[in-house]
């Protein structure tokens, strides 16, 4: 098992807990993406952690596929499934670069809280555009860590910072802008079609981008 694995298998426990605090940020996130969603999509939830998004979707969607490295994340996701009776739900281990995902094959694919902390970004975004179908959009909300956010958040992040210098938390954690998220996307052939920052507390930039038209 690697180190993310055996990392974010042990934040499994309290994640949802842990994250209640900015639920104000991931809900409206969520509300975001829900105008963007039809009943013909099938969609890929990557990172999908706990399956909350995943969840709230599916009665939207025609399907949901949502992966995850975390075999505990999973095992989590899987029982909101059952509890929620989300049958079009599908939560797998699994990461994004694995070949039995088909190229041009989602309608939708969405990272949330993932792109400040993933080795390479740029490999990420170039593997979502692959899979996704022509004219198929890209959702991220994205932590956006070197922006505003409130005294305490901040002695929380400078704490994280240390810990992962020190190789206790054994993954990235980047001070991301939102015009680094811009930036990304436009260099990853994506074109936005619509963004927001949110703040309370912390900061995150929502994007919905639309896969743009090789020529
Ligand atoms: C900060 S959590 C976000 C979870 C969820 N998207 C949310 O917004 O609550 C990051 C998640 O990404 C997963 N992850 C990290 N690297 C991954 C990879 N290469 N492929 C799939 N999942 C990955 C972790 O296991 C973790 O559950």
């Amino acid at each position: 098992m690697s180190k993310s694995e055996e990392f974010w298998d042990k934040a499994s426990k309290n994640y949802d807990k842990t994250e209640e605090r900015f639920e104000y940020i991931h809900k409206k996130a969520r509300g975001n993406t829900q105008k963007h969603l039809k009943e013909s999509h099938v969609v890929l939830d990557y990172g999908c952690g706990t399956g909350t998004a995943s969840c709230e979707f599916a009665s939207q969607v025609k399907e949901i596929r949502g992966i995850d490295i975390s075999s505990e994340m999973i095992r989590i996701a899987q029982q909101k499934a059952i509890t929620n009776k989300s049958e079009n739900v599908n939560f797998e281990k699994a990461d994004i670069f694995e070949s039995k995902f088909q190229k041009e094959s989602f309608d939708v694919i969405l990272a949330f809280n993932m792109l400040h902390t993933v080795p390479d970004p740029r490999n990420i975004t170039q593997r979502i555009n692959e899979l996704l179908k022509p004219d198929g959009l890209f959702i991220s909300a994205t932590p956006c860590l070197g922006q505003e956010m409130s005294f305490l958040v901040s002695l929380q992040i400078q704490l994280v910072r240390i810990l992962c210098k020190f190789g206790v938390i054994p993954i990235p954690i980047r001070r991301v802008k939102s015009t680094d998220i811009d930036d990304l996307l436009a260099k990853g052939e994506f074109e936005t079609i619509e963004s927001e920052e949110i703040f309370k507390g912390a900061s995150s930039y929502f994007v919905a981008a639309r896969k743009s038209h090789k020529t």
